[in-house]
């Protein structure tokens, strides 16, 4: 898809991986809408990188139908969706207060995996009214899952779970979308340095860097962003779930 004019909506734009993936379409062009559930995140990535920011949950179909409809209504129609908005628990199935709360469980299969589908599900309904583009189909979407999906280490059950619901999703999506010229791409990233880990104190960064084989440091959101370019990019990756980890494989704990 052509990146340049073209309408894109970033999920969890506000912040980290969706804040650099924004920062970066709009640096090659896009109209760029900031959808995130932290408004003041949103403000100030859209006010840095002229774009458009939106307030809300993916989870709600009110929110996301609204975003949309504005993302739909920018240049030449609704292109490009990437999902990064997400949220990471630690909890056991059997802790040591007894069974993990079913509620923990449900709250983040319902933002990670509900939400992803959710804005998948809206997006691709104003996709698929643009007008086809020679040789590049209507449109992309570009999911986030983790390396969580197939290595999940003790205490991500329903982070993994989720995640694993994401990689899933990524063929029946692209296989069915396909007839509307929409590609559907997911990215499973390692470990990255976003504020989440940047809080971290650097001795617990350095030893969660040393796991990694190589480059032995955390990934920037930079090149997360860089891959979400690509996919968006080349017409004939579809239905592909790509691991950016510097070949990282998660331990149990
Ligand atoms: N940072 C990493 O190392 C890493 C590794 C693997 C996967 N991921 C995944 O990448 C994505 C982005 O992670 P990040 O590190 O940039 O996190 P982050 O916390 O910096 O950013 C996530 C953003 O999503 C927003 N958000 C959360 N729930 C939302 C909701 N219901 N509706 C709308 N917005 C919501 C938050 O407000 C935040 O701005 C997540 O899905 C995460 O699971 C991150």
């Amino acid at each position: 898809m052509k990146i340049s004019g073209s309408s894109a909506l970033v999920t969890g734009g506000g912040s980290g991986l969706g804040e650099a993936t924004a920062r970066l379409l709009a640096a090659e062009g896009a109209i760029v809408h900031v959808f995130d559930r932290d408004a003041a995140g949103a403000e100030r990535v859209a006010a840095e990188i002229g774009g458009v920011a939106i307030a809300g949950d993916v989870t709600s179909e009110t929110d996301a139908s609204a975003a949309l409809d504005t993302a739909a209504a920018a240049g030449n129609g609704l292109r490009i969706l990437v999902n990064c908005a997400g949220i990471g628990t630690a909890a056991r199935l059997l802790g040591r207060d007894g069974p993990m709360p079913l509620d923990a469980f449900e709250r983040v299969i319902r933002v990670n995996l509900v939400g992803t589908f959710n804005m998948m599900r809206l997006a691709a309904a104003r996709i698929a009214e643009t007008a086809e583009l020679e040789g590049l189909g209507r449109g992309v979407i570009v999911n986030t899952a983790s390396v969580a999906a197939f290595e999940g280490q003790i205490g991500q059950i329903a982070y993994s779970a989720s995640k694993g619901g994401i990689v899933s999703m990524a063929l029946p999506a692209a296989r069915e979308l396909a007839r509307f010229g929409i590609r559907v791409n997911t990215i499973a990233p390692g470990l990255f340095r976003t504020p989440l880990l940047a809080g971290l104190p650097q001795e617990a960064q350095d030893s969660l860097a040393a796991a990694i084989p190589g480059p032995a440091r955390l990934g920037t959101p930079e090149e997360f962003a860089d891959t979400v370019r690509y996919l968006v990019a080349n017409p004939y990756v579809n239905g592909e779930v790509i691991r950016l980890d510097g070949a990282l494989r998660m331990q149990p704990r």
